[in-house]
């Protein structure tokens, strides 16, 4: 009996050993299996991303020389392409572009908006002296304001996933070199192209060139010309928050009846059914005008002059009357500032973007508890961005343009 235990006990140790290796070696091998699929696996997710996709891009043909833009000034093109993943630093020699001090941020654009200042870029300007602004080049991408995801960041404050507004290009994708033209979205319980408009530029423009500029008094007499845009609808309503008497002007009857009857302004005028904007004025301003919020110029300005009070102030936020013009019109009642001891204050919002934390602070509970309300022209698709674009300086828009690039 002893005998065959003994014997027992060694045919086990024989088989028991190999038996433990064969089951561990099979574990090893699933687990270098399922390491192996995983590294596969990512290894497609990289080459997804690093696949090319076509990048449609909105592009100036040629420089607009002193006339109206037209939509054929700008072409859609579909034949770009990027990849959706920033180069790996060590992927390919640095040039300018990809260089690691460079902080590159991939951007998905979502929302574009049309702003006058545009035009201003389709010539060879000189002497805008903002960063941002600087001419389009003919044959290239054009550029603005934008919404965007960003898909990948070299920009320590960016990530994946983060959305940004700023300056953008007009494309689907674009790959921004200069990620301080961009702030970082917080608040996205208010509607994201809000963010091309009252929570974006034309927000701060209205805030800075309203409340900075223009020191408001309650109980002062405001006017605002085109007033139903993205600028002036919220001037309007700071004004009105402030406890001063309104009035806008705008070009059409239905703009007019936006600015009474959605916007609160205490009057609005139709300046193309007007012969004379000093008789206009004199109607709606009987005692004068303490703060003009300036946004066309030309016979707009010099009528207003005649009809500012002693220390008013006027905000010189843009005079898109004389973009598309051969020659400006002239001013003749200048005199007027010095009678009457006017301010007249020229102002760039980019030069103000410190005040945005201040801005949003304002602004976010007024949008939440509907005490501003905001208007947005909304066109679907990037093909349609040059027809909108050029749409501002014939007055098509209803309120802010935005150009839908995408929904997410
Ligand atoms: N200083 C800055 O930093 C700054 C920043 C943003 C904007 N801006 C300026 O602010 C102004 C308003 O900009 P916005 O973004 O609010 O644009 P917007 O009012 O949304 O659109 C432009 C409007 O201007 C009016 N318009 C076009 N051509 C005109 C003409 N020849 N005469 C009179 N009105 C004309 C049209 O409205 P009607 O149908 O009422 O004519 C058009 O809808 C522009 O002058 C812009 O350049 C300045």
């Amino acid at each position: 009996m002893k005998v065959l235990l003994v014997k027992l006990r060694k045919a086990v140790a024989l088989v028991e050993r190999p038996l433990l290796l064969y089951i561990r070696f099979g574990r090893s091998l699933r687990q270098a299996d399922h390491v192996k699929r995983y590294c596969l696996e990512r290894e497609r997710e990289r080459e997804r991303a690093m696949a090319e996709v076509s990048n449609k891009q909105v592009i100036l043909r040629d420089y607009v020389v002193k006339a109206l833009p037209k939509e054929s000034d700008l072409c859609v093109i579909n034949t770009a392409t990027i990849k959706l993943k920033l180069p790996a630093e060590t992927d390919q020699p640095a040039d300018a572009v990809t260089s690691s001090k460079v902080q590159l941020v991939l951007l998905k654009n979502l929302y574009l908006s049309c702003d006058p200042y545009q035009r201003l870029l389709m010539e060879s300007v000189q002497g805008l002296s903002v960063p941002s602004m600087s001419s389009y080049t003919p044959g290239s991408t054009i550029h603005g304001y934008g919404v965007a995801k960003v898909l990948d960041s070299r920009n320590p404050d960016l990530k994946a996933g983060d959305l940004v507004w700023g300056t953008t290009n007009w494309e689907e994708y674009s790959l921004i070199t200069t990620p301080q033209v961009l702030f970082k979205i917080h608040h996205t319980d208010i509607p994201l192209s809000y963010y091309t408009g009252i929570l974006g530029m034309p927000g701060m423009t209205a805030y800075v060139g309203f409340y900075e500029i223009c020191s408001p008094k309650k109980g002062e007499y405001v006017f605002i010309s085109a007033a139903a845009g993205a600028v002036g609808q919220l001037v309007g309503q700071f004004a009105k928050l402030m406890g001063c008497y309104v009035v806008g002007s705008a070009g059409s009857n239905e703009k007019v009846d936006l600015l009474k009857n959605k916007f609160g302004f205490d009057e609005a005028f139709n300046y193309k059914e007007e012969n004379d904007l000093n008789v206009a004025l004199k109607r709606y301003f009987p005692e004068g005008i303490d703060i003009y919020f300036e946004n066309v110029g030309g016979k707009t300005l010099d009528a207003v002059l005649l009809n500012m009070r002693l220390h008013g102030r006027i905000s010189g936020c843009g005079m898109i009357s004389q973009y598309n013009l051969d020659k400006p019109e002239g001013v003749i009642n200048l005199m007027q500032l010095i009678y009457k001891r006017i301010r007249f204050h020229g102002f760039s919002v980019p030069d103000h973007y410190h005040l945005y934390p201040k801005f949003l602070d304002f602004m976010l509970p007024h949008i939440r508890q509907g005490k501003i309300v905001y208007v947005e022209d909304i066109v679907e698709g990037l093909e349609n961005g040059p027809a909108a674009l050029v749409g501002l300086f014939k007055g098509r828009n209803f309120g802010r343009q935005v150009v839908v690039v995408s929904h997410d």
